[in-house]
């Protein structure tokens, strides 16, 4: 089977690194080129990121081109409290000195696409960072639209809820009005009249947990690759820990990656959806699950994943592994996401004289102790 051409847009960032290391992994696929965006970090921390991630995968051979520093109307704002300020974690690998990256990530865009579409072979592109470097394409070279084949964009949510405002996702909230523009672009422009974008939001992603256990488990698999994603990841867990309670640290933009490979990972519906790009709900992808207003379906909304199947793909890949083999192991330490864990157990009964630490218990009604 051919592998299938795209270039994958990030903004790198921990888990746009994982979902590179995934991509690299993963035949199915031809990574043509690497565009950055302004995003987790500034567009020249993350091209300095990407040209690591392609020497830790020994495919220097694939171009980096830098893309829009600022979004389209908004001021920028990092997220380097959870990616750290080089975007790697605080990991200190080393730019390596005889790579370096080029300008013109939308102009790389637009000569893919119009190559693309002259040599009737497809090119899609795997959106992992706010959608700048897209909006760009679509008003300064709307004719290279016609060399597309899908958009997979790692964004948004359905149900979720946010995880940088209590409505929006990061990429979306980061640029709303590129975010917005893509969306209106797969409604009313006629090059795409036959096109969506593939959702990939935090319902989903969430589900995606890289725990300690996992971790371990690679480390044991590959340890050069474990070594790798551990360092990256240790500042990940610790604001993980901090924001969430959550032990380990969802993986948001490999399953972006997964999904454009094998769809049955993810399932969902087609709606109408739009972005918020001003006031309260900024950011907030606005999806008209029930078609009140009659518009073109224009995304396809992944709202279930099977997230231990994910891991199985992703571990197998990245560390060049059976997935067969792992199954033994992970059905030992894969722990299901929430809502496909059984109903939180009792916590066992307080020693007696303590007060109960949970509404669950009833503490005694003693003398002087609290309820
Ligand atoms: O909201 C999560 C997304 O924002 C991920 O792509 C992460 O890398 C950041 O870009
Ligand atoms: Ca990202």
């Amino acid at each position: 089977m051919n592998a299938r051409k795209v270039i994958i847009d990030c903004d790198p960032g921990i888990d746009d690194a994982l979902a590179l290391m995934l991509a690299l992994s993963s035949p199915e696929l031809d990574v043509l080129g690497i565009t950055i965006t302004s995003g987790n970090v500034s567009a020249d921390k993350g091209a300095k990121n990407a040209l690591k991630i392609l020497k830790w995968m020994d495919r220097t051979d694939i171009p980096v081109y830098l893309g829009e520093r600022l979004p389209l109307v908004r001021d920028y704002v990092n997220a380097e409290d959870t990616h750290g300020e080089d975007g790697l974690g605080e990991s200190g690998y080393d730019v390596p000195a005889e790579r370096s990256y080029r300008e013109g990530a939308v102009r790389y865009l637009a000569d893919s696409l119009h190559h693309a579409a002259s040599a009737s072979e497809p090119l899609s592109i795997i959106a992992l960072g706010p959608m700048t470097n897209l909006a760009r394409l679509i008003k300064d070279y709307p004719d290279s639209l016609a060399g597309l084949g899908e958009l997979v964009s790692m964004g948004g949510n359905y149900k979720s809820h946010g995880n940088c405002s209590p409505v929006a996702e990061y990429n979306y909230w980061c640029d709303p009005h590129a975010a917005n523009l893509v969306y209106e672009a797969f409604e009313t422009h006629p090059l795409l009249s036959d096109k969506q974008i593939h959702m990939i939001g935090l319902d989903v992603t969430r589900k995606i947990v890289l725990t300690p256990n996992i971790l371990e488990y690679i480390c044991q698999i590959d340890p050069s690759i474990g070594e790798i994603i551990t360092k990256i990841t240790r500042f990940y867990f610790d604001f993980h820990w901090k924001q969430e309670q959550v032990i380990g640290c969802v993986i948001n933009d490999p399953l972006a990656v997964a999904y454009f490979i094998d769809r049955s990972l993810c399932h969902g519906f087609s709606a109408y959806t739009a972005v918020e790009t001003e006031g309260l709900c900024m950011g907030q992808t606005v999806v008209d699950a029930f078609d009140f207003w009659k518009k073109k379906k224009n995304s396809i909304v992944l709202t279930e994943t099977d997230a231990f199947r994910f891991m199985c793909f992703f571990i197998s890949r990245i560390c060049h592994t059976d997935p067969a083999a792992l199954l033994p192991v992970l059905q030992q330490i894969f722990v299901p996401p929430a809502d496909q864990r059984p109903l939180t157990p009792h916590p066992c009964p307080a020693p007696h004289g303590v007060p109960a630490p949970s509404a669950f218990c009833q503490p005694a009604a003693k003398e002087g102790l609290q309820p």
